[in-house]
C-alpha cells in the first residue's frame, strides 16, 4: 500500500484528518471478521464478456427511475449515515448495496432484463414465509421442514453468486461475510419479506475499503485496470481509459466532477462525455475511490473480468 502518496494527497484535499491516519487503518476492527483490501486487477468486466459500450445496460442502471424499493431511499448523493474522510465510514445494507449493485440491478433491484434479471425473486425466495405460501398456490404439499431446505437452499445460491458471480455477473469476494450479512438484510427488506427485518445493520470501514467498493462495484464495470488514459483519446476516441491512469492524469476535483456531474471526454463538446453520470455516489465516496486508487495501484494481472479474492 503507497500510504506516502495519499498523506501527501490528504493535505492537497484538505483533509488533515488522514495525516493522522484516523480512517485510513487497512485492517479491520477488532470485533469484525477479517477483511482483506486487493487492488483491482485485469481488463474490465465488459471487455471480459467482450460487451461494446451501446450493447449493454451493465453499469448504466444506477440512476434510472424504476420501481422504488419498498424501504425509504436515501437522496441521491446522500449515505444513509454522515460519512466523512477523517473517521472510518459507518456504511449501511442500502449503501453497500449503493456502491456495489445499484448501476446493474438500479435502485429498486429490477435490473434490465432480459440482459440483468430482478434481484427480487432470489432474494424472495429465501424465505420461509414465501416459500410455503408459493407452493400452496401452487396446490404443492411439503413438509415444513422440506421447504425450510428449499429457502436454506435459494440462500446457498445467493451466497455462491457474490462468492463466483454468475453466468454474466461478476463475483463479489471483495466482500467479507459481515458485509455480506449487511447487506442481505437490506435485500430482504427490498424484496419485503414478510419476516421482520430487525434493526437495520451497519458496518464501520475506513475509506479505502468504501473506495474498493466503489471501483470493484461499480468503475471496474467499463474501466479496464490498467493501459492507456485519457491522454490516448486523441488518436483513439472510444477508448475508455484505464483507472491506473485517473490519478496519474486528473486531480481529485476533477475526477469527483466527472463522476458525480459529469464532463465531456477530453477534445469533445457538450456537458457530459458516453460515461454515466453517477450522481448518487457521494463526494466523500469518490474521493475515498481516488485515494483508493493510489495506495492500491491497479495491477495488469489476474483472472479476466475477476476481482481478487482473499489471499
Ligand atoms: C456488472 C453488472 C452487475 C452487478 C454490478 C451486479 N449484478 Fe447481479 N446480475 C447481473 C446479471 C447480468 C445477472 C443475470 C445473469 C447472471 O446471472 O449472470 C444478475 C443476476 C443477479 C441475481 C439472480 C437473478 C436471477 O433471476 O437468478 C441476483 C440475486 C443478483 N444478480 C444480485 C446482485 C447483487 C446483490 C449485487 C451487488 C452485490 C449484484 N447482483 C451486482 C449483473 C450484475
Ligand atoms: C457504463 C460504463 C462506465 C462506468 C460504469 C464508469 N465509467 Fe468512467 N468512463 C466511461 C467512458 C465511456 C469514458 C470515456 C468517455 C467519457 O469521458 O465520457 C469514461 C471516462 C472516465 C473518466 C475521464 C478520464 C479522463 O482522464 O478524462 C474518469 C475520471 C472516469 N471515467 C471515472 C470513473 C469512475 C470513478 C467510475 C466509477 C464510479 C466510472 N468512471 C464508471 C464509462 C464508464
Amino acid at each position: 500500500m503507497r500510504l506516502d502518496r495519499v498523506r501527501g494527497l490528504a493535505g492537497a484535499v484538505g483533509l488533515l484528518g488522514l495525516l493522522s491516519g484516523a480512517g485510513l487503518a487497512a485492517e479491520p476492527p477488532a470485533d469484525r471478521a477479517s477483511f482483506h483490501i486487493t487492488p483491482v486487477e485485469g481488463p474490465s468486466w465488459r471487455s471480459h464478456l467482450n460487451l461494446p459500450f451501446d450493447q449493454s445496460a451493465m453499469g448504466r442502471m444506477g440512476v434510472t427511475s424504476g420501481p422504488l424499493p419498498s424501504r425509504a431511499v436515501n437522496p441521491w448523493g446522500h449515505s444513509a449515515l454522515p460519512e466523512s474522510l477523517d473517521r472510518p465510514f459507518v456504511l449501511t445494507g442500502a449503501d453497500l448495496y449503493r456502491l456495489n449493485c445499484q448501476s446493474c440491478h438500479n435502485v429498486g433491484g429490477s435490473g434490465s432484463p432480459p440482459e440483468i434479471r430482478s434481484l427480487i425473486d432470489p432474494v424472495r425466495a429465501t424465505s420461509f414465509e414465501v416459500t410455503k405460501e408459493q407452493l400452496q398456490r401452487r396446490g404443492a404439499e411439503l413438509s415444513e421442514s422440506a421447504i425450510r431446505e428449499m429457502a436454506a437452499q435459494a440462500r446457498a445460491s445467493l451466497l455462491d453468486r457474490f462468492q463466483n458471480g454468475g453466468e454474466r455477473m461478476p463475483s463479489f469476494r471483495h466482500l467479507d461475510s459481515t458485509e455480506v450479512d449487511v447487506l442481505l438484510s437490506y435485500l430482504r427488506g427490498l424484496a419485503a419479506l414478510p419476516e421482520s427485518p430487525g434493526a437495520p445493520k451497519t458496518v464501520s470501514e475506513p475509506f479505502l475499503r468504501v473506495g474498493e467498493h466503489v471501483v470493484k462495484g461499480t468503475c471496474y464495470i467499463c474501466h479496464d485496470s490498467t493501459g492507456p488514459g485519457s491522454d490516448a483519446m486523441a488518436t483513439t476516441p472510444q477508448l475508455i481509459p484505464s483507472l491506473a491512469s485517473f490519478p496519474e492524469q486528473k486531480s481529485v476535483a476533477a475526477f469527483v466532477r466527472k463522476v458525480k456531474e459529469g464532463a465531456p471526454a477530453p477534445g469533445t463538446l457538450g456537458k457530459t462525455g458516453r460515461m454515466p453520470v453517477f450522481s448518487y455516489l457521494t463526494d466523500e465516496e469518490v474521493t475515498a475511490a481516488y485515494l483508493y486508487l493510489v495506495a492500491y495501484p491497479p495491477r495488469p494481472g489476474g483472472a479476466p473480468g475477476t476481482t481478487s479474492p482473499h489471499p
